[in-house]
């Protein structure tokens, strides 16, 4: 029987969508057919996939018949009225946004962590928040090492996170500011970015955190298996294009090194390290890779078994398509 499989995008003309279709292509992923999805707006366009133009289909109900798997990313609302169009079609659905990740009956996968859960599916798998899979790539290989018993982290996430709009607003933002001197009003994003950064990542919720520092609790503490690890994140916007960045802290429960986490992440799948002085990761040389890259790894002055570090992940390759394509992969 064949592997090749028929796949549609849902969100195809999106930032995580084309990044879908660049990372199929370059992985060769089997394809029997290709379908490309979203919103009527995008009637008539043409995408390019693999030196052909392929045609932009408006998403509804019966868009999936003949599909075996829908890649997603096309945000909640439409993952949540379109989902279960697909699975009833027959296909297995993976899905970009926060709709199903904390369903306790959803797998929510980082396939160097948890690849075991995605077997247990009911017809959708979901793929973890981005700044959350960059930083459970980097804790679990310190969790096997030493325990993990707390973790502070900050982000310094790029326009990416947001979506294509955002990116795009931001480069016209940039332009107008120094050409002209003139910053104009934010459309897509809460705040003008260019120039400029704000510690709000998502809507505000409880006790003064925000949706995006309340999923990398929840979520980590899923992927990881670890339901009371406490997880204190800072999200911030950064005027970056397409790389988030984290500060780590955290707290072990025995004492390693700096030199034997170094050894732990130079052995875990999908980390690279960048550590030296004065080599340390930065998004410029990231975008565009596939690991997760770790540098200024240090004792911590803060907690007695801890460990300080950098991170840098490119949000729309490992943060987005290319664990989703990792996951049906692996199917
Ligand atoms: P469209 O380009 O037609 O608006 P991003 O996260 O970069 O903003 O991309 C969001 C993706 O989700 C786009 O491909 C967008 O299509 C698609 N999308 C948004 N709303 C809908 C909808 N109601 N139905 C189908 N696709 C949608």
């Amino acid at each position: 029987m064949s592997r090749a499989r028929r796949v549609a995008v849902v969100g195809a003309t999106g930032a995580v969508g084309q990044e879908f279709l660049a990372v199929l292509a370059e992985r060769r992923f089997p394809l029997a057919s290709l379908r490309l999805l979203a919103s009527p707006r995008s009637a008539g366009r043409r995408l390019r996939f693999a030196g052909e133009e392929l045609p932009v289909e408006p998403l509804t109900p019966d868009a999936f018949r003949g599909v075996d798997l829908a890649l997603f990313s096309a945000g909640g609302t439409v993952a949540r009225e379109y989902a279960r169009h697909a699975v009833a079609a027959g296909a297995v659905v993976v899905d970009n946004s926060s709709a199903f990740r904390m369903d306790p009956n959803v797998p929510l996968v980082v396939p160097e962590i948890n690849l075991a859960a995605a077997r247990n599916h009911q017809g959708v798998i979901a793929n973890p928040n981005c700044s959350t899979i960059l930083l459970c790539l980097t804790l679990r290989p310190l969790q096997v090492a030493a325990g993990l018993r707390r973790v502070v982290v900050s982000t310094y996430q790029a326009a990416s996170g947001a979506g294509q709009r955002a990116m795009e607003e931001l480069r016209a933002a940039t332009t107008s500011l120094v050409l002209e001197g003139r910053r104009p009003a934010p459309k897509v994003l809460p705040h003008s970015l260019a120039f400029n950064l704000f510690p709000q990542v998502d809507v505000f919720t409880e006790g003064g955190f925000t949706r995006e520092e309340d999923k990398m609790q929840n979520e980590t503490r899923k992927i990881l298996d670890l339901p009371d690890l406490p997880v204190e994140a800072t999200c911030v916007r950064v005027p970056v294009e397409r790389c988030h960045s984290e500060s780590v802290s955290v707290e072990l429960d025995r004492s390693l090194t700096p030199a034997a986490a170094r050894e732990a992440f130079v052995r875990a799948a999908g980390v690279v390290v960048v550590d030296g002085d004065p080599a340390y990761p930065m998004p410029v040389f990231v975008a565009g890779t596939d690991p997760v890259a770790v540098g200024r790894i240090r004792a911590s002055r803060a907690f007695a078994h801890g460990l300080c570090y950098w991170l840098v992940g490119d949000q729309l390759r490992k943060g987005a398509a290319l664990n989703a394509v990792q996951i049906a992969e692996n199917l």
